[in-house]
C-alpha cells in the first residue's frame, strides 16, 4: 500500500527535487529481534558517510505494541563498540531500562523482557551509553516505539492506520563536516531530516491525519506549524492522550519530547502546504532561537548557523483524494486524566542546573557549559538521589544557566505543576526549563525497586548529557524488613529480595560452597565456586530462605527473600 502510493507520486512528479517521506517499517508482535548495525549511506553527491541504525544502516524500525502485553526485545550489538538501548518514556524495571549501566558489548545480545504498563502513546528508543549517546544517536540509531491500547484508545474515532493516516515524523537536525561525514559537538546542525531523509515530502489525503511528532535532535528545539497557519489539534503529550484535543497553530518540542497532533485536511484536496519550524518565534535562550546566552556568554558557531532564529521547512505536503472510511472529524474528548495530587506528595527534591567549573580560575561559560546538576557531573559509580518505593514527590528544577535545558527523567511520567500550583492534566517525561526559570513537577515512583541499579535523569540535549548533565536515582523498597544487599566480610549478595537470580561477589580468592535452605531446613540448592557466583533460575516459591556461605575459614548465614 505505502509502496504503491510512493510510486504514483514519483510518476506524477509533483514534488521534484524532494525525497518521499519514508515510513519506517513497523515491527509488531511480542518478540523483537533488533540488530544495532553500522554501514554507509550517500547523502551528498557520491560521498559515502558511515552511519548506524537498527535492522538497517540508518535509523530504526517502528516498534508497535499493545498495552499490557509482555514483550522480549533481543538487542544484538553488531557495532565494534559498546552500546545500550533505552526505551524512552517506558515504565520498566531499572535492569530493563537500557541506561548507561546496561552495556551491550560488541557481539553480545541483551534481552530485556517486560510488560507494557504505559498508556497508549508515542515513545522512542535510542542508545544511552555514558559519554557516547550523542555520537550514536546522531549516527542514526533511534526509532519510534508506539503503544496502542486495545481497551481505551481503540474506542476513540482516531486515525490509526500506520503510515497511511497515522504517520510517524522523526524530526532531527544533524551536522556534517567538510568531508560530509556526520559530526558531533558542533553547533552547525544545518541538515534537516524527517524520518531519515532531507527535503522530505509527503502525499496525504483530504481527511483527518494523525502525526506522531518526535524531536530526535541532539540540541535543536522545533516550533511546529503549517505554512498556511492552519489550526491543528494536539491529542497527546509524551506519555499519552490528553483529556481533549487542544487547538493550536504552533507546537514547541524540545529534544526528546513527543506529541501527537490531528490535522484536518478534509477541505484541502488538491492543495500543497508545508510543515515548518517557526524558529523565529522561539524565545531567546532556546537552542534554535535567534539569541542564546543573553548577550553575555556565547556559543561558538551559534550565529553562523542560519537555521537559528529563522523559519524553515521540514516537510512538504500534498493533499490528495480522501480514502473511503476516513476519519473526517476531530473528536471532542479523549481520555480522562487524574493528575497526582499535591496533598499526596511526601517529599520535595530540588535539582539545580549550573555550570561546572573545571578549574578554579576558569570563568564558567553559562551558555556553553559543561553543565552539571546540583553542582555535580555524572559519575556512573555514584547514586545522586535515593527514593522510597511508592512515594509521591515534587521535584523543583532551577535553571541557573543562560540556555534552556529539556529535563528528562526515566521510569515515570509526571505532571508539570503550573505557576498557580496546579498539576497539569498531561503526562510528560521531558520538560524544557528556560534560563532563570523554575519548573516543578509531581510524580510517583511505583512498581519497581532495585537496590543496586539506578535510573537516570538528565538534560536531553545530548551534548550536555554526554558532558555530564545527568544524575542517577535508586528506587528502594523499604518495606522489606531485612538487610538489603548484604555486604560484609568482603562478600556482597544482591539483589535481595531476588526474583530468579542471585549474585554473590567475593573479594577473597578462595573456594566457597553455597547452599540455600527453606524454612523447614531442607537444602534446596547447592553449588560451589570461587569469586563471583551467579545463581540462576532459582525457580522456587516466593518467601524467606536462608543462604549458607561456607569457606574453609568460616560459615555465614543470611536471610534472603524470593519475590
Ligand atoms: Cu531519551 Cu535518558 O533518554
Ligand atoms: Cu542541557
Amino acid at each position: 500500500m505505502i509502496l504503491a502510493v510512493s510510486m504514483f507520486l514519483g510518476a506524477a512528479n509533483i514534488l521534484s527535487a524532494q525525497n518521499l517521506l519514508p515510513i519506517p517499517p513497523a515491527l509488531t508482535g511480542k518478540i523483537f529481534d533488533l540488530k544495532v548495525q553500522s554501514g554507509k549511506k550517500i547523502f551528498y553527491d557520491t560521498t559515502h558517510t558511515p552511519t548506524s541504525g537498527i535492522n538497517g544502516v540508518w535509523l530504526g524500525l517502528t516498534i508497535i505494541v499493545n498495552k499490557d502485553d509482555s514483550i522480549i526485545l533481543n538487542v544484538k550489538n553488531e557495532l565494534t563498540e559498546n552500546t545500550t538501548m533505552h526505551w524512552h518514556g517506558l515504565h520498566v524495571a531499572p535492569k530493563n531500562d537500557g541506561g548507561p549501566h546496561q552495556i551491550i558489548e560488541p557481539g553480545k545480545t541483551w534481552s530485556p523482557t517486560f510488560k507494557l504498563r504505559n498508556n497508549a502513546g508515542t515513545f522512542w528508543y535510542h542508545p544511552h551509553g555514558a559519554g557516547i549517546t550523542e555520537q550514536q544517536v546522531s549516527n542514526g540509531i533511534a526509532g519510534m516505539f508506539i503503544i496502542r491500547d486495545t481497551v481505551q484508545e481503540i474506542k476513540l474515532n482516531l486515525p490509526r492506520t500506520y503510515g497511511v493516516d497515522d504517520i510517524p515524523l522523526i524530526v532531527q537536525t544533524k551536522a556534517f563536516d567538510n568531508l560530509k561525514q556526520l559530526a558531533i559537538a558542533t553547533n552547525l546542525d544545518t541538515a534537516i531530516f524527517v524520518n531519515g531523509v532531507m527535503k522530505a515530502s509527503l502525499k496525504t489525503h483530504a481527511q483527518v491525519i494523525r502525526f506522531r511528532l518526535l524531536n530526535g535532535s541532539s540540541l535543536r528545539t522545533f516550533n511546529f506549524g503549517f505554512s498556511n497557519n492552519q489550526n491543528f489539534y494536539q491529542i497527546a503529550t509524551d506519555g499519552g492522550l490528553l483529556e481533549s484535543p487542544i487547538t493550536m497553530n504552533r507546537l514547541r518540542l524540545s529534544p526528546g519530547e513527543r506529541a501527537e497532533i490531528l490535522v484536518n485536511y478534509t477541505k484541502m484536496e488538491g492543495t500543497d502546504v508545508s510543515l515548518l519550524s517557526f524558529s523565529s518565534e522561539l524565545e531567546d535562550g532556546i537552542y534554535g532561537s535567534k539569541n542564546i546566552g543573553k548577550g553575555k556568554d556565547t556559543i561558538p558557531d551559534y550565529k553562523a548557523n542560519f537555521l537559528n532564529g529563522d523559519d524553515f521547512n521540514l516537510l512538504k505536503i500534498h493533499v490528495d483524494y480522501p480514502f473511503p472510511n476516513a476519519v473526517k472529524n476531530i473528536p471532542t474528548s479523549l481520555t480522562p486524566i487524574t493528575p497526582y495530587k499535591i496533598a499526596d506528595a511526601t517529599k520535595n527534591r530540588t535539582i539545580i542546573f549550573d555550570t561546572i567549573r573545571l578549574l578554579a580560575f576558569d570563568p564558567p561559560n553559562r551558555a556553553e557549559g559543561p553543565f552539571g546538576m546540583n553542582n555535580k557531573s555524572f559519575d556512573i559509580d555514584s547514586i545522586n538521589e535515593k527514593i522510597n518505593l511508592n512515594t509521591t514527590e515534587i521535584w523543583t528544577l532551577i535553571n541557573k544557566t543562560l540556555v534552556a535545558h529539556p529535563f528528562h527523567i526515566h521510569d515515570v511520567q509526571f505532571n508539570v505543576i503550573d505557576k498557580k500550583g496546579v498539576p497539569q492534566k498531561a503526562w510528560k517525561d521531558v520538560v524544557l526549563v528556560m534560563p532563570d526559570d523554575t519548573v516543578k513537577f509531581i510524580t510517583r515512583f511505583a512498581d519497581f525497586a532495585d537496590n543496586m541499579t539506578p535510573y537516570m535523569y538528565h538534560c536531553h540535549l545530548l551534548h550536555h548529557e554526554d558532558d555530564g548533565m545527568m544524575g542517577s536515582f535508586l528506587v528502594r523498597d523499604t518495606t522489606v524488613g531485612i538487610q538489603q544487599n548484604i555486604k560484609e566480610n568482603g562478600v556482597t549478595i544482591y539483589p535481595n529480595p531476588f526474583t530468579d537470580e542471585l549474585n554473590i561477589n567475593t573479594t577473597q580468592n578462595q573456594k566457597y560452597s553455597v547452599a540455600i535452605y527453606n524454612l523447614l531446613g531442607q537444602k534446596i540448592y547447592a553449588s560451589s565456586s570461587t569469586l563471583n557466583i551467579k545463581l540462576e533460575t532459582l525457580n522456587f516459591p516466593k518467601g524467606l530462605y536462608i543462604l549458607e556461605l561456607k569457606s574453609n575459614q568460616n560459615i555465614t548465614y543470611k536471610r534472603i527473600i524470593k519475590q
